[in-house]
This record gives C-alpha cells, structure tokens and sequence, in this order.
C-alpha cells in the first residue's frame, strides 16, 4: 500500500539532486564523446573516402571533422579537470606525467592501470589535437597571406601521426572510460 510517507519518499528520489560527478558527466564527460565520435567518422570519411567521389561531401567533412574536433577540447578540458579534483590527482601530474606514473602507497593494481591509461588517454587527446593543427600550418600561413607548403613527405608524417593519436585515443577511451572494475567472484 502506498502511504503518504511512501510517496513522498519516491518523488524525492526521482526528482533526487545530482551529484558534481554526474553533473561533469551529463555537462562535459557526454557532449564530449559526441564531438569526439562525429570528429573521427568525418575524418575517416574524408580519409578514405576519394574526394573525386563528391567534393561538396568530402569538404563538408572536413568542416564537420575541424568543428567537432575543435569543440570536442572545450568540453574535454573542463571534465578533466573537475576529475582530477575528484580523484584528488594533482593537477601537475597534466604535465610531469611520469609522476603520475608512480604508483601511490595501497594502491590497487586496478586502479593504478585506471590512473595511468587515463593519463596516456589525456596525453594522446593533446597530440591529436596538436597534429591537428599541425597540419592547419599551411592553411592558416595561405590564410594570412603566405604560400608555404612543407613537401610531401611531411604532409604524409603530419597525417599518419594524426591517424594515429586519433586511433590510439579511441583504444585508450575504451581502456579508461568503459573499463569496468572486476567483481570478486563468490562462490
Ligand atoms: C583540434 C582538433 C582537430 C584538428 C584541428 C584536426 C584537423 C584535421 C585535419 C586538417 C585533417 C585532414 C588531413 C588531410 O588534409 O588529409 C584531419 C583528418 C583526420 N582527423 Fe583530425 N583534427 C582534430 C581532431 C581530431 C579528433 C578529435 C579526431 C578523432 C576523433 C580526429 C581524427 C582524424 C582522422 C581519423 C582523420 C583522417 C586521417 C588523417 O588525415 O590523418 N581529428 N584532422
């Protein structure tokens, strides 16, 4: 039967408050995934997809791939650090990433690995980022006026390494983010 206590005590759970770390989730950790999914489609479609096929597709591509790519990092930046303040992880271990490679005192093998494929994962989001515009160089130098192109060769590098960080990140979102502690088995 459903009393008037019951009741009220159901509406408060529905309507219950969110924590900041779902908060982070819903605001940042979510939206974050969204860019970072339609990024790496339209950048393998304009990747493998020859630009003969349908050129108007192929730069809309690019256009999607450079936005979501780009808005991708306003909401990356902002989870990470409310996570790190979460975990209680120094926000120098961002740089010096070998300290956080030291593993803190009782700390369990899973969440050591936790801790540092989540640093590789926030080191590969800044090389792929950095790759990114890496390769803008002689967008942005033609923009403002000057034609430098800087061969072949280290357009190909530029590329692969991009292609790289890019596949790297995804595996390392997987190691990280959908890694699931074990449950203990009890028989
Ligand atoms: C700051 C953000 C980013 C910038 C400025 C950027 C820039 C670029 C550019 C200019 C290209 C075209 C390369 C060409 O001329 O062939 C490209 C391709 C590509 N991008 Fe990005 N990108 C960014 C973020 C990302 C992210 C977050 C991902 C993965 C989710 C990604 C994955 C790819 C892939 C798979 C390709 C096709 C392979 C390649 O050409 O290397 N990019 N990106």
């Amino acid at each position: 039967m459903i009393t008037n206590t019951t009741a009220q005590a159901q509406t408060a759970s529905r309507t219950s408050v969110r924590t900041p770390a779902a908060q982070a989730v819903r605001d940042y950790l979510l939206p974050f995934m969204v860019c970072f999914a339609i990024s790496l489609v339209s950048g393998l479609f304009y990747y493998l997809v020859p630009r003969s096929w349908n050129w108007t597709a192929s730069q809309a591509a690019l256009w999607i791939h450079l936005i979501t790519g780009v808005l991708g990092f306003f909401y990356l930046v902002p989870y990470v650090l409310s996570h790190y303040k979460k975990k209680g992880e120094s926000a120098i271990n961002l740089i010096f990433v070998w300290r956080a490679f030291r593993r803190n005192e009782n700390e369990s093998d899973w969440a050591y690995q936790q801790r540092v494929f989540g640093h590789i994962l926030n080191w590969l989001m800044a090389l792929l980022g950095l790759s990114g515009f890496v390769i803008l160089i002689p967008s942005f130098l033609w923009m403002s006026g000057v034609v430098w192109m800087a061969g072949y060769p280290a357009y190909q590098i530029a590329n692969l390494a991009h292609l790289g960080f890019a596949l790297l990140a995804l595996a390392f979102i997987g190691f990280h983010v959908a890694r699931r502690r074990k449950r203990k088995r009890i028989n």
